[in-house]
């Protein structure tokens, strides 16, 4: 099978969604090369504190940690945002507190996606208070049409459409996770459309 059939494949699961891909795992992969050394860049013989969103971010974190050459430590925070579906309500709720204190540290904020940005806003301004000697911002993917609050990212992986995507950290009712590539959801009411188009 080609690749080229391979990407544009659907996986439909037990629950009657379906998963297209839409990032491979290697290309990923490669984005996160490049942006570990961009960041190194921009920050030569610099420790750096990496702030990982759970549980979304955790296996962007890990690659990129292993990615950046040099000093580097990190750290877990989570955020409730009220909501389990596709869309969240907007109201973000603090859920687990960073380890240690970022006072003086150069900090980069890594999260899985930038959405409305209003989860990235409310830990912006929880991070700024505690004193940080910078503070950057790191997102695999970025859906730009959708934001609300003013935020945006230092180093982003991915622009991408307006759809639900899961895999690579993203999840659905805490489902596909663990998928190594990005792909969009259909859920049960857009199967037929899709079937249609196979
Ligand atoms: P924001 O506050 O709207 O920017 O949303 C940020 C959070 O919403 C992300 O960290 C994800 O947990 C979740 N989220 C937003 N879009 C998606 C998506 O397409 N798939 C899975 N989770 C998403
Ligand atoms: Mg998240």
């Amino acid at each position: 099978m080609g690749t080229a059939r391979k990407r544009s494949a659907s996986r439909r699961t037990k629950h009657g969604e379906s998963v297209k891909i839409l990032l491979s795992g290697a290309r990923i992969q490669k984005k996160i090369r490049e942006l570990a050394n961009e960041i190194r860049r921009d920050f030569p013989g610099e420790p750096l504190h990496l702030v990982g969103v759970l549980k979304g971010a955790v296996f962007f974190l890990s690659d990129l940690a292993r990615q950046i050459p040099g000093e580097v430590s990190f750290d877990f925070i989570a955020v409730s945002s009220y909501g389990k579906e596709t869309e969240s309500s907007g109201q973000v709720k603090l859920t687990r507190d960073l380890d240690a204190n970022i006072e003086g540290k150069t900090v980069i904020v890594v999260e899985d996606i930038l959405d409305t940005g209003l989860t990235l806003q409310y830990l912006l301004r929880v991070f700024e208070q505690r004193k940080p000697k910078r503070l950057r911002v790191a997102v695999l993917l970025d859906k730009e049409e959708r934001r609300i609050a003013p935020v945006r990212a230092d180093y982003v992986g991915f622009k991408i459409p307006n759809a639900f995507v899961v895999g690579f950290g993203l999840d659905y009712a805490e489902r596909y996770r663990n998928l190594p590539y990005v792909g969009t959801l259909s859920l049960g009411a857009g199967k037929k459309e899709e079937r249609a188009q196979e």
